[in-house]
């Protein structure tokens, strides 16, 4: 190794807790704190030593060019009482080989098939949403995501017991495995607190949403799907792991997709002039009765609402990682099995790469577009990056492109004067649980 750096260190640690109790309170606040303080810091979760990584080329380091040396660490090992070893979780020749199986049904040409039919499921959802005068974006792209997702991949409608599991459980859990991987101590996740126990419950309802789900699947009805790849004998798959990886799909590809959903509506419903350019691009290209993916590319203006989306809202907005031995990031020595963590979300609002970083600017990608492609690609990791980068990127860009342009051809969306809005500059709630919008056709 060269010479290295020595690593600053966050200061405030209690004796035994370490950061702990600022890391599981104000996460966001904390983790912002430990940007300020340098490119690699280190801090500690109870015993453990941990290290907050916030320069892009490094995190760029850790996801692409040095990954096989990291695992995905303790935040993934938490997740694993609902998803096991599906393909989020799992590590080395297993994950590879699960990824392969699963990738079939994210190729080119299975997207080339999936746009008719999301567009034809917008266009029913556009149509549900007509004249609402105060609807519940959140939980009206929840249902939407939700539905598109079981009928494109598995081929079957989403039940009312999985949409109510995933609704209602999800965020309790998502917020349980922030806290879980920030306690001092793994024991305090097995003790039975109030949030422990509600986190249980969560898992064990989702559990049963997720089984029964399975349960009703038909191979004759719908042959060629995921539930058809993974069911298969000859893929060899037990029980468990046929669980692992529907989970994993079905909670990877929802929440996230949804959550970028909601926003994107509510930002274009708050953004005039936003909305008007999108309308009259919508009005140009989406003439035809059945879009193709190829059309896509011909929305420039709405791929820079989706990315200035994915910029301010990542749904992952912290990740982990753990190092499998030392490794030397940057001239930083980082040793084996410590904790190593990084925040999309801060990379996505530095102002040095991203100025008046709080702000909605669509518009911003065009300079973004014309300069340097890797700086541009390490600062903007929306779906993370490298061989754990997410197998669902262009599914995802393509429900949100195509839903996006039939509800901007169809119809109007606006907050509702009076009612609360979320701060955009200080949320991390991945979702805008609270905003209703006003939905009104448009008068062409
Ligand atoms: C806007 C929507 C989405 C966002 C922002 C998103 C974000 C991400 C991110 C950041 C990762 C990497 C996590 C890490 O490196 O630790 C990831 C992985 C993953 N995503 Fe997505 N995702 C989205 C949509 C989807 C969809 C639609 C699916 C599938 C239907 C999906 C399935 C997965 C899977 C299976 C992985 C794990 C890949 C692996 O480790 O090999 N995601 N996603």
């Amino acid at each position: 190794m060269s010479t290295l750096h020595t690593v600053p260190r966050m200061p405030g640690g209690l004796p035994f807790l370490g950061h702990a109790l600022q890391f599981q309170r104000r996460p966001l606040a904390f983790v912002q704190a430990l940007r300020e303080r340098g490119d690699v810091v280190e801090f500690r979760v109870g015993p453990q030593r941990a290290f907050a990584v916030n320069r892009p080329d490094l995190i760029n380091d850790i996801l692409v060019a040095q990954a096989k040396r990291f695992e995905k660490g303790r935040m993934f090992d938490e997740a694993k009482v609902l998803v096991g070893e599906g393909i989020f979780t799992s590590e080395g020749d297993y994950h590879l080989s699960q990824r392969r199986l699963v990738q079939s049904v994210f190729h080119r040409n299975q997207l080339e098939r999936y746009v008719p039919e999301i567009q034809r499921y917008a266009e029913t959802t556009i149509g549900r949403w007509v004249e609402s005068p105060r609807l519940p974006i959140n939980r009206a792209c929840f249902a939407h995501t939700l539905g598109a997702i079981s009928s494109m991949l598995f081929g079957q409608a989403a039940d009312e017991r999985l949409l109510a599991g995933i609704q209602q459980e999800f965020p309790i859990i998502l917020d349980g495995l922030l806290r879980r991987t920030a306690a001092p101590a793994q024991l305090m996740n097995t003790l039975p607190t109030p949030a422990n126990r509600r986190f249980d419950k969560a898992v064990a309802n989702m559990r049963r949403s997720i089984e029964h789900y399975i349960a009703g699947y038909d191979p004759v009805r719908a042959p060629g799907g995921l539930l058809s790849i993974l069911t298969d004998e000859k893929n060899g798959l037990t029980g468990k792991q046929i669980y692992d990886e529907v989970a994993t799909i079905l909670l990877a590809g929802t929440e996230s997709t949804a959550d970028a959903l909601s926003w994107a509506c509510y930002m274009i419903a708050s953004h005039d002039e936003v909305q008007s350019a999108l309308q009259e691009e919508a009005d140009q290209i989406m003439t035809s009765p059945q879009v193709s993916y190829g059309d896509l590319a011909r929305l420039p203006v709405m791929q820079r609402v989706i990315n200035e989306v994915l910029r301010l809202f990542p749904s992952t907005w912290v990740l982990t990682r753990e190092p499998v031995e030392d490794v030397e990031l940057g001239g930083y020595r980082i040793p084996a099995r410590s904790m190593v963590i990084f925040s999309v979300r801060a990379l996505h609002r530095d102002p040095l790469i991203y100025p008046d970083p709080d702000a909605f600017l669509p518009d911003r990608w065009l300079a973004l577009e014309q300069g340097p492609s890797t700086e541009r690609r390490q600062a903007f990791i929306p779906f993370g990056a490298g061989i754990r980068g997410c197998i669902g990127e262009q599914l995802a860009r393509a429900e949100l492109g195509v839903f996006l342009a039939v509800m901007c051809r169809n119809v109007t969306v606006r907050t509702i004067p009076g009612e609360p809005q979320p701060d955009v500059a200080a949320t991390i709630m991945p979702v805008p649980t609270t905003i209703n919008l006003s939905v009104k056709r448009r008068d062409n």
